[in-house]
């Protein structure tokens, strides 16, 4: 257990809050870095819920978080039941490479839980506009500007029928990719079109911005790259 996750656990002891809701915890508690790895287990959200307003609005970010991404994460751990997942000695990036072996409900729960842990880590209140360094090089020698990558990651966004994600991927060959996947599938998952390691993910279900932005989800879009936390996203770029 980390040290963070063992101080947040004895706030809500010695304060009682375990029943009423995080959006009362203060902005101290945030999670590690996320590495995936083996963390078949919720996160506590970096931030508070109200951190991104005005881009997403704080029930939005209470309601995704604690309703639809811990159900991801229950129904995970139901189908790594049922399948006989060892989740003490499996990576969730293993189970997600060989997702094709396993049932839809993994498919759908452990895409779902990966890639809500990795968008709450993408986003960040007051972050940079843009990436620096080894990764805003990448984006400019696959792409030609950072301007031309953010249409194109835009129009995958915008542009995915239904409910699913937009992905910036590194690919086998260290190459920068942009795509987008149906549902909660995700780059790492062996039925993927586009695959790779995820290195920044937008969530373009519905429940991700419907209550402030209704059908508009260009304007969403248009208005999350203020979120971006690109600190994180040249981190996992340079970690390869
Ligand atoms: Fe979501």
């Amino acid at each position: 257990m980390t040290n963070h996750n063992k101080s947040r656990r004895s706030f809500i002891k010695t304060t009682g809050l375990a029943g009423i809701g995080l959006s009362v915890l203060p902005s101290f508690v945030n999670a590690e870095p996320f590495t995936a790895g083996n963390a078949f287990t919720q996160q506590p959200l970096p931030y508070d819920y109200k951190a991104l307003e005005p881009v997403i609005d704080a029930m939005t970010m209470e309601i995704h978080y604690s309703k639809h991404a811990a159900a991801y994460t229950k129904n995970l751990a139901e189908a790594c039941t049922a399948e006989k997942v060892d989740t003490g000695n499996m990576k969730l990036e293993d189970l997600l490479h060989s997702i094709s072996k396993y049932s839809a409900k993994m498919r759908n729960n452990g895409g779902g839980h990966y890639n809500h842990e990795l968008f709450w880590q993408c986003m960040k209140s007051g972050a940079a506009t843009k990436p620096e360094g080894k990764l805003a090089a990448a984006i400019d020698q696959s792409f030609g500007s950072f301007e031309t990558f953010k249409t194109q990651f835009t129009d995958a966004g915008k542009n995915r029928f239904g409910s699913g994600w937009a992905w910036l991927v590194l690919t086998a060959d260290k190459k920068l990719s942009i795509g987008s996947t149906p549902n909660q599938d995700n780059p790492l998952m062996d039925i993927s079109d586009i695959k790779g390691t995820p290195l920044l993910g937008l969530d373009v279900w519905e429940h991700a911005y419907y209550l402030k932005y209704q059908n508009k989800r260009p304007d969403y879009i248009n208005n999350w790259w203020n979120v971006v936390n690109w600190e994180f996203v040249q981190k996992r770029y340079e970690q390869g």
